[in-house]
């Protein structure tokens, strides 16, 4: 199957493929298990100054980004797709979604997560400015994607902090020939639950022993004391969280 690709359109294309060229995704990139390919936004601008942002109608601070230049990207990222599937790639059938990032959007779950990774790569645009004229979300079909409820000076990082999310599942990049479709929210530990606390080496440091369980060898035992931390943790930290694994446990 066609490796996993993203495609970011952006004012801003020397910020990719950033922190992302880097440790286990660029070593993935390297190997060609995903791509990345960058529009720079600014490219399809036709006017002389190559403006690409206007002044909101309405009144209001800032500017918007035009639609008629957005269109312009996306439906040369479009073509690209396109070209892709004509060339007689495999794939799962499924269309890349274009994705905006927004503080407006849907949250980032790892659930979304996973099944981006699923499916055959996603078109990112990346907002900056006020954002974008909300015509050219509707005419393609735009989802719009949050990192959460604060607002970044654009969508390029939140672009990144996606594509970290998705390359590390897919297959071959931790070191998972196999896709971990049953990995889960805490995914070496307990589905649903936050992460259980971890020791290294020294057994002692500055006076504090690790839990003497960990250093038992008894795996159960570590597995029951790892269970019942994560769900301490959850419980304390994160209501929301505990509340929606105990309504989907039996
Ligand atoms: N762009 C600006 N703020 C954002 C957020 N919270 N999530 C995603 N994209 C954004």
């Amino acid at each position: 199957m066609a490796a996993w690709r993203s495609l970011v359109l952006t004012l801003f294309p020397e910020m990719f493929p950033g922190p992302l060229g880097q440790s286990l995704a660029g070593k993935a990139l390297d190997k060609g298990l995903w791509a990345l390919d960058v529009l720079d936004i600014r490219d399809f601008a036709r006017d002389k100054h190559r403006s690409v942002d206007d002044t909101p109608f309405g009144g209001g601070a800032g500017m918007v980004m035009r639609p008629d230049v957005v269109d312009a990207a996306l439906c040369a990222a479009k073509d690209g797709w396109t070209g892709r599937v004509q060339d007689g790639e495999e794939g799962s059938g499924r269309k890349a979604p274009v994705l905006y990032l927004s503080p407006r959007g849907r949250l980032l779950t790892q659930g979304l997560v996973r099944d981006l990774a699923a499916g055959p790569g996603v078109a990112l645009l990346c907002g900056r400015y006020e954002g974008v004229d909300e015509r050219v979300l509707e005419a393609h079909d735009v989802l719009e994607v949050s990192l959460g409820d604060y607002v970044l000076s654009g969508g390029e990082t939140a672009a990144l902090v996606l594509m970290d999310a998705v390359v590390r599942l897919l297959p071959g990049v931790m070191g998972n020939e196999d896709s971990p479709g049953e990995e889960s929210f805490g995914e070496e530990g307990f589905e649903g639950l936050l992460e259980y606390p971890l020791y290294t080496r020294p057994a002692e440091w500055q006076g504090r022993a690790v839990p003497e369980v960990l250093t038992s060898g008894h795996h159960e035992k570590i597995r029951l004391w790892r269970r019942a931390q994560a769900e301490e943790i959850t419980k304390r930290r994160r209501p929301d969280l505990w509340a929606r694994y105990m309504k989907d446990r039996p």
